[in-house]
């Protein structure tokens, strides 16, 4: 039996599968903006496991396997025996028995690899307190649409080196970019976890203690919530400690003229952000959160059929 395709951590394909999707989610996109139908995915059904709060995952994945033809089903903890503390291998035995494809959020990273180890169908990391592939995945794809290949490039990082730093620093070493990562002292990233190898090259990444030089000639600068769920007892705390580094338009202005600017939101405006900035020419935020439903057209497409011509 040929191991099953999960998408659990950005690391789980090779650049060349990301070139493919990539393309395909041009393709998929161009149907959609035409009301093309794009049906390859009748009568499969996605299950979605949420665990902590959504707007764009849960719209995004419940739209685009709609529109592939195939249909949905929304779980919560407080709604399934999830809550009630049904182990989580039983859990995954039993819901991959009757749907095709499985999309979780979560907490810990370990609980989507159990739930993995034990699924019969793929299973896509819809968030986990260490990485967000498919936001990534968007943001890359995002990138591209504005401005062509992302390789070589350097991404700024300002802010909480979070899910979405380690993810970042992920891609940076796969699609061979570099990431500026600035955070304040005591929310620095975990490199030896997020890193494929334990110890990252500083083509691909660099840290900077004043998030201006982070920004200093980035071709995109990027920011996220000071404080991530699960996180939020931590809250004030945060405030005072991340209070230098929301992302202004000076900050802009050291990076390149054509730099964009991301964020995978929800936004906090005056927080980790200026709503110069994000509401700003260089911000491709809108974009980037309707991104997130092409490029998992394209993800969970390819997860069941493989490479399409
Ligand atoms: N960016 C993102 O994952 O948004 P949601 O939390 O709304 O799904
Ligand atoms: N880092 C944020 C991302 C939200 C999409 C969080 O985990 O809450």
């Amino acid at each position: 039996m040929t191991a099953i395709q999960h998408y659990l951590q950005f690391t789980d394909l090779n650049a060349s599968q990301y070139a493919y999707l990539f393309d395909r989610a041009t393709l998929i996109k161009m149907k959609f903006k035409a009301y093309q139908k794009h049906q390859p995915l009748v009568d499969r059904t996605l299950a979605m496991i949420f665990e902590k709060a959504s707007t764009r995952t849960r719209v995004s994945f419940e739209a685009g396997m709609y529109q592939l033809g195939g249909s949905v089903v929304h779980l919560t903890t407080g709604d399934s025996q999830l809550g009630r503390a049904e182990p989580i291998e039983d859990s995954a035995r039993v819901i991959s028995r009757m749907v095709d494809l499985v999309m979780i959020r979560t907490f810990e990273q370990a609980k989507i690899e159990r739930f993995a180890e034990f699924s019969r169908v793929p299973v896509i990391n819809g968030l986990t307190n260490e990485f967000h592939p498919c936001q990534i995945l968007a943001d890359i794809f995002t990138y591209i649409e504005h401005r062509g290949s992302i390789q070589g490039k350097t991404v700024a990082w300002v802010g909480d080196g979070n899910n979405m730093a380690n993810t970042w620093l992920q891609a940076a070493e796969l699609l061979d970019f570099k990431v500026n990562v600035s955070t304040p002292s005591g929310y620095e990233v975990n490199e030896k976890m997020a890193s494929i190898t334990g110890k990252i090259s500083p083509n691909h990444y660099q840290t900077f203690s004043n998030p201006m030089d982070a920004c200093r000639g980035a071709d995109l600068v990027t920011a996220d919530v000071w404080t991530s769920m699960g996180y939020e007892a931590e809250n004030e705390v945060r405030k005072q400690a991340f209070a230098a580094w929301r992302v202004t338009a000076d900050m802009m202005a050291v990076a390149k003229p054509t730099a964009l600017f991301m964020h995978c939101l929800p936004a906090h405006r005056g927080e980790e952000v200026d709503a110069d900035v994000i509401d700003g020419a260089q911000s491709v935020v809108w974009d980037e959160a309707e991104n997130r439903m092409h490029v998992q057209k394209a993800l969970m497409e390819f997860l069941l059929l493989g490479r399409l011509s």
